[in-house]
Order: C-alpha cells, then structure tokens, then sequence
C-alpha cells in the first residue's frame, strides 16, 4: 500500500507540475475543517507539496503532506469568556451577531493561532511557496502570507457568498435577489426586505473595512517576520485575491452572476465517502421499520443544553413516535429513555444520512449539514440559531424539501405538528430526492472542479487576467455613476432650457395679445 502511494507520488511529480502550496485554514471549528480538508488532502493526493496550519491532525496523512499546528482553543476560551449557552445566540441580531460572535471572536482567535507555538516557528522559517490557498473567514491576517511569500491568493469560503468579498472583487451585488451571508430577513423580495438588504451590507462593509480590518492589520507586525516592504492593506489583497472559491451551488442558494474568478464548489466534502457506517448504527438503521428521524445541532449547538421545557417536549414527541430516533446528546443526564429513541455523544452523520431509511433530520440548519441532506435527498425539519442558518431554512422551504421552526415556538403541539407533516407528507421526500439530483449533476465534482481552479492559478502565476478589470477604476466610474451623473444633469439643463424657452414664447403670446388688446 505504502509503495502504491510512493509510486502515485513519484508519478504525480513526473508528469505534473509540481507546486509549493501552503494551505492556511486555522480556524478552529470542526464542521468547517469537515468543508476544508479535501482539498489539502487532494491536492496532495496529486503530488504536490502541501503545507497545512491547521488546528487539526490526520490521523495517517500522505509523506508530502505537512502540518503546522495551531493551538485548538475554543472561540469562547480566546476571548476569556465562559462557553454559553448557544441556543442563547438566537436572541441577537444580525448586527449584533457581527460584532459580538464574528469580530471579537476573529480578532482573538487570529492572536491565538498566529501565536501559536509551532505557527512561529514555521514563520520564522525559510519557506518558498508557489500559492497561498486560505479560508475566507474572520483571520485576514494570514492572508499577508501571500505578500510574505510573493504568491499568489486563492480564498475558500466555508458558508457560501459574502457580500463583502463581492465588493471587494468588484463582482455585482445583485442585491434585490442576493441576500448578504449572515442577515435574517423575511421577505427578502419586498420593498423593506431589501431596504434592510442594502442596509446590513453597507454596515457590515463599513466597519469591516474601516475598522475591523485595520485591527487585523495590526496583527502582522506583531506575528508575522519578514515581510517585504510596503505591506498591501488587507483590502487590497482581498481585492486582488486570483481566485475565489466559494461553497455554495445554484441549484440549492439560487442562481447568481459571478466574475470567472469565482467558482461555485458547493458539497466538496461529499464527492467521495472515505468511511463506513458502523455496525450497531448499520442494524439500528436497517431494522427501523418505520424509518428512522435523525437528530443533530451540529459540532457547537448542544441539544444538553436546551433549555428543561423544550426538552421535555422533544422527548414526549419523540416517545409517541412510531419511528426510531437518532439524538446526538452530549451528555449523561438523561434518563429513562424511550426504547425507540437512540442516543450517542456523536454520530457519524454523514454515513447516517446516506441510510435509505432515514425519514426526516431535524437540524439547525448550518451549510454542511444541509449539503449532506441535500446530498443524500433527505428533508429537513429546521430550527436556525445562529449565522446563515436561517437564509440556508428559507432556501429549503422555498425549495420545498425543509420546513422551520422557530427556536421560541418550540412546545409539544408545534413539534407534533411540524413532524407529523413531515413525515406523512410525501412531497418533502420527493423534492428533496430531486434537489439531490440536481445538487449531483454537474460537469466534473466539486472536488475536482475546486483542484482544477486552483491548479489552473498555479499553471498561469496568478492568473491576473480573470479579476475585474473595474478594480483598476474608482468606485464611482466603475459603478458608473460619473456617466449616469453627466446624463441626468444634461437632462436637467435640456428640461431647463425647454421651460424656459416656453415660458419665453407664452410670454411672447401674452404680450402679443395684450398689445392687440391695447390697440383694439
Ligand atoms: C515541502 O514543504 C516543506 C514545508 O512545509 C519544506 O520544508 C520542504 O522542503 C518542501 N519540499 C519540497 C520538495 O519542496
């Protein structure tokens, strides 16, 4: 096996262009490593040599494949706050979501992981790259890496488009149909939907810009040895990014113009399954002979610590069901479990959700966890907490195969109701088995689609020639505004001058007649 991998390697070197590729995703969360992983992995796989700083280690990676750790703290320990309750999260605003949740907690965690023991001395170190490929999060800093290394960037999104990177990139905002990454909206068509559209991106980009980035930029001195002067603003290298991968497709979020520079890789991390279920599941999954309800929050939202009532509630639904009950549940408190309701600490998700017999998962509708029901056309019964849960829930109910709860509405009856729907609703599972097939067909993978972007910037040392060429113009002539200003102003001297002259010439009648009169 060893030699098969040795010979793929050798092989991969000879008739590849092989590159220097440093892989920068330090973020700490697991579901978005979950997202991330296949392409260091992949990339590697064909030969070339892969750098990782990564909080997390695998377990038996290829011998060109190389970790640079970071330290693994908690957001909530990086900023010297106790875990909360995060169902309490649902209760903030989008705005306050930003700059609670997102900006304190990116500005700390990035400190955190630049000043990682084994991070420094990696920086310190003499490194060539060919291409930085980082995550697109809140941890811009690392993204001077590129200038430390005079590579070119290419960034990977985790939760699909951000408004700010379409300004950024000068890509159409598209606003009355595309609605920005982390805002709750109901109605996001109508007049005040997209009021409160347009308002939330001009916030968030306004103090990303002018405020929370400058705060990144303070990081890199700090952190960050040897960078050739002058150092970009992190603007501009975003800006200047070759190559923007984002994680969403148009068959789930809906079609959108992008520049050729943004490819959609939505569902990368489902293109090859590298795991089996395991047997207790595979018998538990099998024998369910009314099929089977799957229940998980995701690797940060605890369904331990929903609040008693709501609890009590789950359970006494889920007990009167004639289904099995799959609940991740974090810890030992419960007690007197019903015989159909089976509950693990953690669950392998992505191979339950392949099982034919699961009938319904009931989600907070975070993106990886929705891209694996999509995959495996499983409906989704959805309760949204946090970031862009709710918009991915308003997508699958529009769509038809998803159905939302909202967090404070949960009690017996409306859960009773929800899932009885679900469940005898045939039309949730056919939408949701036809979504899959779309979310499936296209030209190659997401996987492979994603590797070829990137190698298509390696073979064409950037490829500058995909960015907008509007980046080189100002905001207002790329935006046009300086022609639509020119025209509307001629217009207005057009308008003037007419209402003069007919003021001039009905003048001239009055007069006229006037003096006839006078002669008369
Ligand atoms: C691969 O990258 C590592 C840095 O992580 C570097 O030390 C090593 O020299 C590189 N190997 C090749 C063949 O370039």
């Amino acid at each position: 096996m060893d030699i098969l991998k040795l010979y793929v390697f050798f092989v991969s070197i000879v008739l590849n262009d092989c590159a220097n590729i440093l892989y920068s995703i330090p973020f700490t969360s697991k579901s978005h490593y979950i997202m991330l992983r296949p392409i260091g992995l992949e990339l590697a796989r064909r030969g070339h040599n892969v750098t990782v700083i990564t909080p997390f280690r695998e377990k038996d990676p290829p011998a060109n494949y190389h970790e640079v750790m970071v330290d693994l703290k908690e957001i909530w320990e990086t900023i010297g706050m106790e875990r909360p309750n995060v169902f309490t999260m649902v209760d903030l605003s989008s705005e306050e979501f930003l700059n609670k949740i997102l900006w304190d907690g990116g500005l700390a965690f990035t400190e955190v992981a630049l000043n990682s023991i084994d991070v420094q001395k990696f920086l310190k170190a003499d490194h060539k790259f060919d291409i930085v490929v980082g995550e697109q999060f809140f941890q811009e800093a690392f993204y001077s890496l590129a200038h430390k290394y005079q590579a070119p960037l290419v960034l990977v999104t985790t939760s699909g488009n951000y408004m700010r990177c379409n300004i950024a990139m000068r890509n159409p905002l598209q606003l009355s149909t595309v609605v920005a990454d982390y805002l709750i909206v109901k109605d996001p068509k109508s007049f005040w939907g997209r009021f409160r559209n347009a308002y939330y991106v001009m916030y968030e980009f306004f103090w990303w810009k002018y405020w929370y980035l400058p705060m990144q930029e303070a990081l890199i001195p700090k952190y960050i040895p040897n960078l050739p002067e002058p150092v970009p603003r992190l603007y501009d290298v975003q800006s200047n990014v070759s190559l923007l991968l984002i994680n969403s497709h148009f068959s789930f979020e809906g079609p959108v113009a992008y520049l050729p520079n943004i490819v959609e890789v939505g569902g990368l991390h489902l293109s090859k399954s590298d795991s089996e279920l395991p047997k207790d599941f595979q018998k538990i999954l099998d024998n369910a002979k009314y099929g089977v309800v799957y229940v998980n929050f995701g690797s940060n939202v605890r369904s331990s610590e929903l609040p008693l009532a709501k609890k009590q509630a789950f359970l006494k639904v889920f007990s009167e069901l004639k289904q099995t009950v799959i609940w991740k549940w974090e810890d030992d408190t419960l007690t007197n479990i019903p015989s159909n309701i089976v509950i693990r600490k953690w669950l392998p998700q992505k191979e339950i959700l392949a099982h034919p017999n699961i009938k319904v998962f009931i989600a907070h509708g975070g993106l990886i966890g929705m891209q694996e029901a999509i995959f495996n056309g499983v409906p989704i019964m959805g309760i949204p907490i946090y970031a862009d849960q709710y918009n991915n829930l308003l997508d699958a109910e529009n769509i038809g195969f998803g159905k939302m709860l909202q967090y404070h509405d949960i009690n017996e009856e409306s859960l009773i109701r929800s899932l009885n729907d679900m469940i005898s609703n045939a039309s949730y599972g056919r939408k949701a088995k036809e979504i899959s097939r779309r979310f499936k067909d296209r030209p190659m993978t997401a996987l492979d689609t994603a590797i070829f972007w990137i190698e298509y910037v390696i073979r064409n040392n950037g490829a500058d020639y995909m960015k907008n060429p509007a980046l080189s113009m100002s905001w207002i002539e790329s935006n046009m505004l300086d022609v639509y200003g020119f025209v509307i102003v001629v217009d207005l001297v057009i308008i003037y001058v007419f209402i003069k002259m007919v003021k001039f010439l009905l003048g001239i009648g009055k007069k006229s007649v006037t003096e006839k009169k006078k002669r008369n």
